[in-house]
């Protein structure tokens, strides 16, 4: 994905990595609870002497079970919809035949069965498949099956005319054809070009619950097998899976036979094949595994980037999780339609264009940066996922929580120099932290009943909370016991599954025992939502005491009792103070030095949101300014007042205070954390003019003085996030109509729209901007982008292109660029609909647009995540209560289950939005006129 860092992240996040592309996250103020956690306190102090001194080995209070709401919920988990036990598989041999003219395929499958009680029917998972044939044998026994269909379970029930009896193997034939679909789900087909040409690959999406629109199977992640796969291809195509090829021979009708040797034991979802044409570079990885990317025909430059991170990012996991990755060879392949940003597949793991290929001259430094966390992901599943899975969808976090953590480790050990989890702090944590501020949001461990609910789960609670909550084990534990206790898992469950309890176990086996780990983790895997944290200061006894409550965008609840385990940590300007784990509503603590500052959760490594007395914010503003805390806490503390506002726990007079401390900030995260949440202001202010203008210099205040430091040309040999600086504050004072930055932009393009000299005049980090400025100017620079997105092939490229048509200030032009949702790819329409409503003058033609168009755009995605998504844009920017009360009354009637809760939280957010800017224009103003 490209320049993301110009933009910022969305609080109601579906897919959370692509997602963070879009923006415009917007909240509340209320100040009706401001007392709910004051009038707390007094009840249950608790007093811990805690002198500053250097941090010692954590501790766990071990006090009462999680309360008994957890347990309620871990209850509801077991109401699964399964499929029956009878038989089990034990190995499937499966040949494909794709016919890329008709998008058909048909497919033959014989599946050795374990047969587990006598019974005259066998069921197992097919969706839009029609099977013609389905025979059983049992030594002697050859029985023909009868085939009906459950629509609705997505079951395919064969019975017949006797028993299938128990102990005895038996073997599964079927024989059964379907389409090759255009909705990047199942087996799919994907269009490219060759020398001129349209032409199709098959391919294919499985997780969660689609390896059953491709041939019928045992669609659970618990149910493990051997997959041996054949695909019959046309002589020309490069055929993949994820084994080797063991052989390739002529068929009758001309096409080739390819075979390839049996998968380990393992899931139905993480099978895949593709047939297309790629080119590809390769290289034998230290662990002499063989790493191949496959690219588009005539790209194989594209390719090189990634294949480097992988080569060094599969031997440094296989040294970290102390198991050999177990095949010998590794794919990573590039897609052109593709509905996620990549998929784990083992030994075949395939990725989004924009994941994988880099171009050396048109790909920005936030590609780099976001290819190498994605292979990174990627990869870490090969073990968090494939080697052991999760048990069922409910602990879908298991997988792509952790997966989201080792990315981050293993990037941090390619890439020190960029800090990526510095970088963490702002995407994911942040991400997590304003999703789960919602009412609507669900705890990480979450029931999942039906596949149907599973696509709505892969969002920022499960990844970027997952993620935060191991995080913040890890600072807890030490990384030393976390690694031992995550060898004990992966050893005690490889080939196997595992569920969140497992995991815990390992952790506090491993550890001997001494640490309840399961008792502190439930509570922030199994509640929703997180606490904030207030403090109290009584300078005559030198004493802190803290309070958590449930942290809610829309203002605390005095009723909530959910309570978390916290591990605390403080830090001030003389030293750390001893770490201890918070178990109560309220503790006390006992400080034996003075501080001229007081910062609670050095790091950012709890999850959590701090409020401190109002003298405190100067204090910390100090430090600020002279840097005297480092760029981590600089960012949590203006990320958490931020935020605080909007539930009306602290004043917009003292947010924009604190911003005010930053304008000398020098650290590329920081910033754009300051980016992002004034984008959220911006949103929310974007019809009152006067106010507009004042907040804009307010905002150019802010990133001027880097600016001026970086200018646009970039010095040779400079640092990967100096780059990532310039692009940062070129993007927010365009966004804030900087006049000298807008005069250079305009000065720079390529005049008569000679875009093939773009390369000599910005580096492609600052292309975005660039066309942006010249866009909102001239309806000819539009035309320009436009045809820039129709001849260039690189998607990166094509997608700055399209983000950047939003911007124009021709309201016709606008509603063209709308259209464009139609005829772009469909993994794109979500770039255009995003550019359209960052725009002022396009948040509500934005949401028109999908009202308008709602049955094609659903029927598009076929309901899948995409279409989520797309709700989610085309609310995001809009922050009315009249906008509320329409998007509640369009989505009153529409049923389908898989959007109901992403339509639960894009409404409580355009509600929020409109309470909060109520509650702070009359603030924001005031503060803004007195401080120019
Ligand atoms: N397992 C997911 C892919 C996936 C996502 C399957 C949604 C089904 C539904 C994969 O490991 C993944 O997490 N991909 C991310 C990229 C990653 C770097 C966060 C994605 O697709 O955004
Ligand atoms: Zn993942």
């Amino acid at each position: 994905m490209m320049s993301t860092h110009k933009l910022v992240r969305t609080a109601t996040a579906l897919r959370p990595r692509i997602q963070f592309l879009l923006s415009g996250k917007s909240r509340v103020f209320d100040t009706r609870h401001y007392c709910a956690i004051c009038s707390n306190i007094a009840k249950s102090a608790k007093t811990v002497s805690n002198e500053a001194t250097q941090p010692r080995a954590p501790v766990i209070n071990k006090i009462s079970q999680p309360e008994t709401e957890l347990k309620k919920q871990t209850k509801m988990s077991v109401d699964r919809v399964i499929l029956p036990t009878n038989v089990k598989p034990i190995k499937y041999h499966l040949t494909l035949e794709p016919d890329l003219d008709n998008f058909t395929f048909r497919g033959e499958e014989r599946v050795e069965l374990q047969v587990n009680a006598d019974s005259n029917t066998i069921t197992l998972n097919a969706n839009e498949l029609e099977i013609q044939s389905a025979q059983v044998t049992q030594g002697e026994k050859k029985l023909s099956g009868e085939i009906t269909y459950d629509k609705e379970n997505e079951y395919a029930i064969f019975t017949f005319p006797e028993p299938v009896t128990k102990g005895q193997t038996a073997i599964l034939e079927l024989h059964f054809t379907g389409l090759l679909n255009d909705k990047m789900s199942g087996f799919y087909r994907s269009k490219y070009q060759l020398n001129g040409e349209d032409r199709y690959m098959a391919t294919t999406q499985f997780e969660a619950t689609d390896a059953r629109k491709a041939f019928p199977c045992w669609d659970e992640p618990a149910i493990k097998s051997i997959f041996e796969v054949s695909l019959i291809a046309p002589k020309d195509r490069t055929a993949l899976s994820n084994m080797d090829v063991t052989s390739e021979t002529l068929t009758s009708n001309d096409k080739k036979l390819v075979k390839f040797s049996p998968s380990p034991i393992m899931s139905t979802y993480l099978l895949a094949f593709i047939i297309g044409d790629f080119d590809y570079v390769e290289q034998k990885a230290s662990n002499d595994v063989l790493i191949r990317v496959y690219v588009p025909k005539g790209k194989k430059e594209q390719g090189t980037f990634g294949l480097d991170v992988a080569v060094k990012v599969l031997p440094l996991l296989e040294e970290y999780f102390g198991q050999k990755y177990p095949l010998t060879k590794l794919d990573l392949a590039a897609i052109p339609d593709f509905a996620a940003g990549a998929m784990e597949n083992w030994g075949l793991i395939t990725y989004r264009e924009t994941a994988l290929l880099i171009d050396p001259i048109q790909s920005s430094s936030h590609s780099k940066q976001w290819v190498a966390l994605v292979v990174a992901h990627e990869i870490s599943h090969q073990w968090f996922g494939n080697l052991v899975t999760m048990e069922w969808w409910d602990d879908l976090w298991l997988n792509e929580g952790f997966a989201t953590w080792v990315e981050y480790f293993a990037v941090d050990q390619l890439y020190p120099e960029w800090n990526i989890f510095e970088q963490f702090v702002h995407d994911d944590f942040g991400r997590a932290q304003s999703l789960d501020a919602l009412k609507s949001s669900h705890p990480i461990q979450v029931p999942i009943r039906i596949a149907a609910e599973v696509d709505e789960i892969f969002d920022a609670i499960s990844y970027s909370k997952g993620c935060a909550v191991i995080r913040m084990l890890v600072e807890h534990l030490g990384v030393d016991s976390f690694r031992k206790g995550l060898l004990h898992y992966l050893n005690q469950h490889k080939y196997s599954n595992a569920s969140t309890n497992d995991l815990w176990n390992a952790l506090s086996e491993s550890n001997g025992n001494d640490l309840d780990v399961s008792t502190m983790m439930s509570t922030w895997t199994l509640q929703t939502g997180y606490p904030v944290l207030r403090l109290q200061h009584d300078s005559t006894t030198n004493q802190i005491t803290i309070t958590q409550m449930r942290y809610l965008d829309q203002g605390i609840e005095e009723s909530d009792s959910s309570m978390w385990h916290i591990p605390i940590k403080y830090i001030t300007d003389s030293g750390d103070g001893q770490p201890l784990v918070m178990t109560d509503r309220s503790i006390t603590l006992q400080l034996n030095h003075d501080f001229k500052w007081f910062k609670l959760n050095p790091g950012q490594s709890g999850f959590y949101r701090v409020l401190y007395p109002d003298h405190f914010y100067d204090q910390l503003c100090d430090a600020i300014r002279s840097k005297s805390i480092g760029a981590i806490d600089r960012l949590g503390i203006q990320e958490d007042v931020f935020n605080l506002a909007k539930a009306g726990l602290i004043s917009m007079k003292q947010v924009l205070n604190v911003l005010s401390a930053y304008t000398l900030e020098d650290n590329y995260t920081v910033l754009n954390s300051v980016s992002a949440n004034c984008s959220q202001l911006y949103n929310l202010i974007k019809s009152d003019h006067d106010l507009l203008i004042l907040f804009e210099r307010f905002c150019n205040r802010l990133f001027v003085n880097q600016f001026e430091l970086l200018g646009w040309k970039p010095r040779p040999d400079e640092s990967h996030l100096t780059s990532m600086m310039r692009s940062l504050v070129i993007s927010n004072l365009s966004k804030y109509n900087h006049k000298e930055t807008i005069q250079h932009g305009l000065e720079i393009y390529p005049k008569n729209g000679e875009m093939e000299l773009l390369d000599e005049v910005c580096v492609p980090d600052l292309r975005s901007s660039l066309y942006s400025i010249n866009i909102k100017n001239s309806d000819e620079a539009y035309h320009q982008v436009l045809n820039r997105y129709g001849s260039i092939d690189l998607n990166e490229e094509k997608i700055r292109c399209l983000k950047s048509l939003g911007s124009t200030r021709n309201v016709t032009l606008l509603e063209k660029t709308l259209e464009m949702c139609g005829s772009v790819k469909s993994q794109d329409a979500f770039y255009v609909l995003s550019g359209v409503v960052d725009n002022p003058l396009g948040s509500a033609l934005g949401w028109q647009y999908l009202k308008s168009n709602y049955e094609e755009i659903k029927n598009r995605y076929d309901g899948g995540w995409l279409f989520n998504r797309m709700i989610k844009v085309a609310t995001q920017s809009l922050t009315t209560n009249q906008d509320a009360n329409d998007v509640e009354e369009f989505f009153a009637d529409k049923t389908t289950p898989s959007i109901k809760r992403t339509v639960a939280q894009c409404l409580e957010t355009v509600r929020l939005n409109a309470k909060w800017y109520e509650n702070s224009k009359a603030d924001l103003k005031q503060w803004l006129e007195s401080n120019q």
